[in-house]
């Protein structure tokens, strides 16, 4: 069964077309992530979900209902949003329990519900305390509380966890996954992020400019892209794209630079295409050759390095090509060295069409 359903969903502001024809369907349980850049309509698409903006045209379904029209009171959601919005003057108790005396639920089963939810988010301790004692990441937890105490059929989130520093980004998303896998609930998740997004979903909708660009596992995007746009969008550092043509079964770039087709793509002699490669698909060489990969002599232009890792550049095919090298493999800006190329794993697009040979 969906919990979700959009059809044909179309949402204008004034003369401006934000959301331009969307059908998704959520299954019960799905933790789904919209994702795309700024401005494409994430929380346009969620705030319609959650009734807060009136559709243009289409339909919404929660649990099987048309809500189209409804108040966001009737749709049987609970939002999170990215500035928390709680009450100043309201303990975390009382921010909490806010929606469910606005239902006039029970004291005994707010009291219950209230003290779950701050067990399950670890502020029990802070019940007594106002909003202002807090720090970001604890305001978050309350906003996030009063979400979950609502025990909606669907989870709306926009963004919640972009106004907290890196650190307390990491923690509260393994929160968010852990709440997910014990509350099994619905759960729309927006975010710019696609670290988020590759961590956080069972289902990836990316988002461009209103529409749908491509849906899927997070695995599938990430390793069948179906257009330039989303193998550049997932993946950091970026995938790499080299403009090159198809010459006697080989990809030449604008250097010259010959390199292996990779194995069952359909082009023809002499096409343009753009070769895309992936940083984590570019190794420094060893001492034996790996199957499907090409040797290729370069110059180190630029080491950074991140920890664990270390980005590095290198000229090639007339652009600074980016790879990911472990580590211990040292180079220095100057070196020569050689790399290996994985070409089973690097991918072709058609320049006129960018989608996905
Ligand atoms: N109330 C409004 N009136 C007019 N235009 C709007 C309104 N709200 C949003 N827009 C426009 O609609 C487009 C989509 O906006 P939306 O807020 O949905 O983007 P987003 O994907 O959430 O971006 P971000 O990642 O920056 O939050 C943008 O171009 C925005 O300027
Ligand atoms: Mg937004």
């Amino acid at each position: 069964m969906s919990d979700l359903k959009i059809s044909g969903l179309h949402k204008h502001y004034g003369s401006f077309h934000a959301v331009k024809g969307i059908d998704l369907e959520v299954p019960s349980g799905e933790f789904t992530v919209l994702v795309g850049p700024s401005g494409c309509g994430k929380s346009t698409l969620l705030r319609t979900i959650a009734g807060l903006e009136e559709a243009s045209a289409g339909r919404v379904e929660i649990g099987g209902k048309d809500v189209t029209w409804a108040r966001p009171r009737d749709r049987d959601i609970a939002m999170v949003f990215q500035n928390y919005a709680l009450y100043p003057y309201l303990s975390v108790y009382e921010n909490i329990a806010f929606g469910l005396r606005a239902r006039k639920v029970a004291a005994g089963a707010i009291d219950k519900r209230v003290k779950r939810a701050a067990d399950m988010l670890g502020i029990a301790p802070l019940l007594q305390r106002l909003p202002r004692e807090l720090s970001g990441g604890q305001r978050q937890r309350v906003a996030i509380g009063r979400a979950i105490v609502r025990d909606a059929l669907l989870f709306l989130f926009d963004e919640p966890l972009s106004n907290l520093d890196a650190q307390l980004r990491d923690d509260m998303r393994v929160e968010i996954k852990r709440l997910h896998q014990e509350l099994g609930r619905t759960m729309i998740y927006v975010t710019h992020d696609q670290i988020e997004a590759m961590t956080l979903a069972d289902r990836i909708v990316l988002l461009r400019d209103g529409q749908v660009e491509q849906l899927g596992a997070p695995l599938d995007l990430f390793e069948r892209p179906a257009t330039r746009f989303v193998a550049g969008f997932l993946g950091s550092p970026k995938m790499n794209f080299l403009a090159a043509t198809v010459t006697e079964g080989a990809v030449v770039l604008s250097d010259g630079t010959r390199l292996p087709l990779p194995p069952g793509r359909k082009v023809r002699e002499g096409q343009a295409v753009i070769l895309g490669i992936r940083p984590q698909h570019i190794a420094m060489a060893g001492a034996g050759a790996l199957p499907g990969h090409v040797r290729v002599a370069v110059v180190i232009e630029l080491v950074q390095p991140t920890g664990s890792r270390v980005h590095v550049n290198m000229p090639l095919g007339g652009t600074s090509i980016i790879a990911e090298f472990a580590a211990h493999d040292v180079t220095a800006p100057g070196e020569r060295t050689t790399i290996d190329i994985d070409m089973n794993r690097a991918i072709l697009i058609d320049p006129q069409s960018e989608t996905v040979i």
